[in-house]
């Protein structure tokens, strides 16, 4: 029976596969698979130990010890094992062709996110990937482009930087002038504003990806500790996720009624990387209060580095890979998880 259940799973992956030609990818440091190591910032981690799983070992970029749930979702779909980023010259549009990476560490909805760490805005994310669409014409033809763009699932998340990063962190600059629930709805309003012109531009499968629980991220409960001498997850920040999330939630079914042939899914990462969170022992993992990489209490890009006595030998038992980042094992739970969500959706 199981084994019947293995086989109609395989089928569906298949048929979804046969119907997905491309992945697209915008977002930040969740999604970004090494475009911040061309861009002069400080949010990259083109260094060891990131990568440390990766095959090689190489830093690519990706904040994690191996690969980033696009890349897994990618494979799944039978083409290639990684989503290569828009900025690597390594690659061109041959390559692209079935896989992009727009994302950038760091970047928010906010332009102000982006402004902090010099980082790439989503605006312009949106303007590489309309150079990619003529770049993609050029090497395809235009009609048979233009039916890769139209078929092509597109991922978009972020969303966690502009509280963690900006919000919460940046004196005077958005809590002087937003309540944080305002502040919840200008965000929409640019993923909305964001979401119609994909639409515009072709888009027809997107998944927009919620944001975490952010107040269990290792680095926000070691902030939580310093305030409130409080080891668990700070609810506050967890409820302006799920408030977020549940507007975002709205927003997709709006956008679904009103326009003609898109198909947008709400990804909810959010539930299922909070119960690998509380329960992280039913998923294999050993710890879910810190990360693997230094003391796991507040390290990520360049204070974590190779040169920290610290890091743990095997991600594989942690929840998080820094104190933001997930491992690459919950990568890959998160993205098996959204397969499921794309194959009810996208089928
Ligand atoms: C972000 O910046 C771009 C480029 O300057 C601008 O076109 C856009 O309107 C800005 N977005 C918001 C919400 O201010």
């Amino acid at each position: 029976m199981a084994y019947n259940i293995y086989i109609l799973m395989l089928c569906f992956i298949q048929a979804v596969a046969a119907k997905v030609p491309a992945i697209i990818v915008f977002g930040d440091s969740s999604v970004d698979t090494g475009n911040n190591n061309y861009i002069p910032t400080i949010a990259r981690c083109d260094f060891q130990p990131y990568g440390r799983d990766f095959p090689g070992g190489l830093p690519t970029g990706r904040f994690c010890n191996g690969r980033l749930p696009p890349d897994f979702l990618s494979e799944s779909f039978g083409l290639k094992p990684i989503v290569p980023a828009y900025l690597d010259p390594m690659y061109d549009i041959s390559y692209f062709a079935t896989g992009v990476c727009f994302a950038s560490a760091a970047t928010g909805y906010d332009n102000a996110t982006a402004d902090i760490l010099k980082v790439i805005p989503l605006w312009r994310e949106l303007e590489f990937y309309k150079d990619y669409q003529q770049k993609l014409r050029g090497y395809l033809g235009v009609e048979k482009a233009n039916e890769v763009l139209g078929e092509a699932l597109y991922t978009l998340s972020l969303g966690t930087n502009d509280f963690i990063e900006n919000y919460y962190t940046i004196p005077g600059g958005r809590q002087s002038q937003f309540t944080i629930q305002q502040y919840q709805d200008f965000l929409l309003g640019i993923a909305e504003n964001f979401l119609r012109q994909l639409y515009d531009l072709g888009a027809r499968k997107i998944s927009v990806t919620g944001i975490p629980p952010m107040g269990c991220l290792p680095a926000l409960r070691t902030t939580n500790f310093l305030d409130h001498h409080d080891c668990g997850c700070n609810e506050d920040y967890n409820n302006v996720a799920s408030e977020f999330n549940g507007k975002l939630n709205n927003l997709v079914a709006k956008l679904n009624k009103e326009l003609p042939g898109f198909r947008v899914v709400f990804a909810d990462g959010y539930h299922i990387l909070l119960q690998l969170i509380k329960k992280p022992s039913r998923f294999g993992f050993e710890v879910a209060e810190v990360g693997c990489c230094g003391s796991g209490t507040f390290e990520t890009a360049f204070l974590c580095n190779r040169h920290n006595p610290f890091t743990c030998t095997d991600a594989n038992k942690y929840v998080f890979w820094d104190s933001i980042h997930p491992s690459e094992k919950t990568n890959k739970i998160i993205a098996d998880y959204l397969l499921t969500t794309y194959l009810k959706m996208f089928l």
